[in-house]
């Protein structure tokens, strides 16, 4: 059976021209991409890679891409990443790599981002089947817990913790994750801005109205769709 990761990545090279400063995210739609753009090697070495990811990172330096540091770069051509699910509108939940801060910081940056996915992402209203994942200080974990039952009585938010060692997962940044697992979500165009009140949030999982673009692979083919269908992509 064909690989609809694999198709969306595909699709994916026709945005990428030669010389540009590209960012990428994290997971597998990512990896193929990745491997994709190795192929196409006159593209692969005009072009400038940044990764909000460490396996990407490992990724790309395998493969001899040239890549900056983000903390390097100020804009980006585009930013490409996958995601754990999407709306109509694009507005996107990132919640599994717990890495969403630098995945915000390069999406913000970039003059285009676009979402990767196959067709099972694009859901008409985001599910609360997935978190939102809140990145916190860690002298705020307990003040962060205890207003995010306060402010939502139907959130259940819990730190995460990891799979491979004993204790909490830290992200990059030094920090902790929360995973706020909400019974339905509030109104998706406050939230963001509801949690980023709290004092001692960085960042939170929610990506709403950022995404430029989406490239869905699906069992009829590729699929783009573009948040404004004036917008230039
Ligand atoms: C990380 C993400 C990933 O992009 C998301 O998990 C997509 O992964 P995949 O391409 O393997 O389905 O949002 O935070």
């Amino acid at each position: 059976m064909e690989d609809l990761k694999q198709v969306a990545a595909k699709a994916a090279l026709d945005f990428i021209k030669p010389g540009q400063l590209i960012g990428i995210g994290a997971g597998s739609t990512i990896a193929h991409l990745v491997n994709f753009l190795k192929e196409e090697v006159t593209l692969a070495k005009s072009i400038t890679l940044v990764t909000s990811s460490f396996s990407t990172r490992q990724l790309l330096l395998e493969h001899d891409f040239q890549v900056k540091e983000i903390s390097a770069v100020s804009r980006l051509d585009i930013y490409f990443d996958g995601c754990d699910q999407f709306d109509h509108q694009l507005n996107a939940l990132k919640s599994g790599g717990g890495i969403h801060t630098r995945e915000k910081l390069l999406a913000a940056m970039a003059d285009k981002f676009i979402l990767l996915g196959d067709g099972s992402k694009y859901v008409a209203q985001l599910y609360s089947t997935f978190p939102v994942v809140i990145e916190v200080i860690p002298d705020a974990v307990p003040f962060v817990l205890q207003q995010l039952k306060k402010i939502f009585s139907l959130a259940n938010p819990v730190i995460r913790m990891g799979s491979k060692k004993d204790g909490a997962v830290i992200t990059e940044n030094g920090n902790l994750l929360i995973d706020t697992w909400f019974r339905s979500f509030p109104p998706l165009d406050s939230l963001n801005h509801r949690l980023k009140e709290i004092p001692g949030i960085l960042e939170t999982s929610l990506f709403y109205n950022m995404a430029h673009a989406a490239i869905i692979a699906g069992k009829k083919g590729v699929e783009i769709i573009r948040k404004d269908p004036a917008y230039p992509i």
